[in-house]
């Protein structure tokens, strides 16, 4: 038996090794991670006992001798624990008012089920889901795609582009080291959106709190018409075009950027407005959860810097307070009409929640 100085020591290590043990694991946990046996995502011939598993997808075989397509491994239910992130659920997920409260399950990216059902306005309409019926193949913004989005591909956004097939894109990624994200290869970039660069929350941003969040990559641009192709932004307006930049789109003033605008800025640092402007007083009551000192982080208007080494917890408005898309916008889908992140259009009648009150703090 132990005795009591004993079990202090006992307890001691196990803490210790507690710890080590989440310093070892935790940076992989955006790559998929080691020991996790090949079989559970790979199929040598696409059969087994002379047919196809239940748990495989059934319109295979599939590139890279995979068991299923990508939004067939990517759907599930989310809990904080998985390794992969989902990003449709076939039953209506928790999001709460801005998909960042503790008892919700979506990730950064917001979740297709709306869009997937019926909601054609709350997502973005990728294959197999049926094409927008106001837009079709079109981005606002931008000129038609060749057919419907999908998750990867020419018309699609992760992986590489330049080439028509969603596995041929993004091939290799999956294994790949992202210990660095420096928007090189499809596997270090940015959630393998070739070029981007940003901080990857390795739970995906699951019940995100002011030190565990993405940070994303911004820029305080000169003009319209300067572009850093490795910014968020940048990577919807590689569909989106004019609503992120080009001659006459945002802002055409005498001074060439600034106010007043033609269009929402975005990739414009708020440190360029006044001392003592309503931008100064970010988040205003948005603050993310456990957030201390002056102008916390938002996760649900969240902002863009030009340094993302790390989470930031405090905005000091040192080129760290950049608009981006989706400080407004979630990238999959959202219960919100224009796939917004809050209920914008039910403000002030259904909710008191609008986060443009985040930057707009005197506009409430
Ligand atoms: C959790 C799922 C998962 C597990 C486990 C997994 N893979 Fe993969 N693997 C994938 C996916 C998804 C792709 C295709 C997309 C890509 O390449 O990013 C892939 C692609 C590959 C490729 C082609 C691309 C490359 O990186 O060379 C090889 C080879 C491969 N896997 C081998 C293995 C082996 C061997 C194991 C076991 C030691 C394994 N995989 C375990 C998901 C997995
Ligand atoms: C066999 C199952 C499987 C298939 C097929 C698969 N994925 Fe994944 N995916 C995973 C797992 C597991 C992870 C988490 C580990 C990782 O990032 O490699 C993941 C992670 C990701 C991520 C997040 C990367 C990051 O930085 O966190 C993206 C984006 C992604 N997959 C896109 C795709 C796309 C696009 C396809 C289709 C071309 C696809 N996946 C096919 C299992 C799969
Ligand atoms: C590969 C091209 C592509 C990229 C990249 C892209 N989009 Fe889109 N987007 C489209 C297409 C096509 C439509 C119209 C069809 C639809 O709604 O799916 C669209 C529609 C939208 C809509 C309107 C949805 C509706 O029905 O009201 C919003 C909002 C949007 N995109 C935001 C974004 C944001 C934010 C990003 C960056 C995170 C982004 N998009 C990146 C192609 C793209
Ligand atoms: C992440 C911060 C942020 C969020 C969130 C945000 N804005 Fe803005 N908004 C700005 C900044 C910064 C400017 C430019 C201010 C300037 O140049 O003086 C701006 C400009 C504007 C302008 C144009 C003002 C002008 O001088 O031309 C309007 C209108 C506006 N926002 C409305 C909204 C609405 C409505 C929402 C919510 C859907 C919203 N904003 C969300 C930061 C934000
Ligand atoms: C300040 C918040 C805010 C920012 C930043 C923002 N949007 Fe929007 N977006 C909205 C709102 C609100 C709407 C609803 C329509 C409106 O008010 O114009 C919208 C609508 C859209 C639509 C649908 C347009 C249509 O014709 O129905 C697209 C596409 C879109 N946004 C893409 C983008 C892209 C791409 C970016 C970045 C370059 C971006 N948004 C930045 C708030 C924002």
């Amino acid at each position: 038996m132990f005795g009591g100085f004993e079990v202090f020591k006992y307890v001691k290590l196990l803490i210790v090794c507690s710890f080590l043990l989440c310093l070892v694991s935790a940076p992989s946990w955006s790559k998929i991670r080691d020991g996790i046996p090949c079989s559970s995502c790979h199929t040598m011939h696409y059969s087994q006992n002379g047919g196809v598993l239940s748990s495989w997808g059934k319109s295979g075989p599939y590139k890279a001798l995979v068991v299923n397509d990508c939004l067939g491994c990517h759907t599930g239910v989310n809990n904080g624990q998985n390794y992969t992130p989902y990003v449709y659920s076939t039953s209506e997920p928790l999001y709460g008012q801005t998909g960042t409260e503790s008892n919700t399950n979506t990730l950064a990216g917001g979740n297709f089920f709306w869009v997937a059902n019926g909601s054609d306005d709350k997502g973005h309409n990728v294959r197999p889901f049926p094409e927008d019926s106001v837009f079709g193949n079109t981005p606002p913004g931008g000129t038609a795609l060749s057919s419907q989005l999908s998750c990867a591909g020419a018309n699609g956004c992760h992986g590489d582009r330049s080439k028509q097939d969603e596995f041929e894109a993004i091939i290799g990624a999956h294994h790949a080291d992202d210990t660095t994200i420096d928007g090189k290869t499809v596997g270090s970039s940015y959630r393998f959106l070739l070029g981007i660069v940003g901080y990857e929350d390795p739970n995906w941003e699951y019940q995100p709190d002011v030190s565990h969040h993405n940070q994303y990559k911004g820029y305080d641009r000169a003009s319209e018409t300067d572009v850093d192709k490795s910014t968020i932004s940048y990577f919807c307006a590689e569909c989106h075009g004019y609503f992120h930049n080009g001659s006459g789109q945002i802002s055409d003033n005498s001074a060439g950027w600034g106010s007043p605008w033609l269009r929402h800025p975005t990739d414009y640092d708020m440190s360029n407005t006044g001392i003592n402007s309503e931008y100064r007083d970010y988040p205003g009551n948005y603050a993310a959860s456990g957030a201390s000192g002056s102008n916390p982080y938002s996760v649900i208007a969240p902002v863009g810097s030009e340094n993302v080494s790390a989470p930031k917890t405090n905005i000091t408005f040192q080129k760290d307070a950049i608009v981006t898309c989706i400080s407004c916008h979630r990238a999959h889908g959202s219960p919100y009409k224009h796939i917004l992140r809050w209920d914008y259009y039910g403000w002030p009648e259904k909710t008191n929640t609008n986060g443009c009150n985040a930057c707009h703090t005197s506009k409430d």
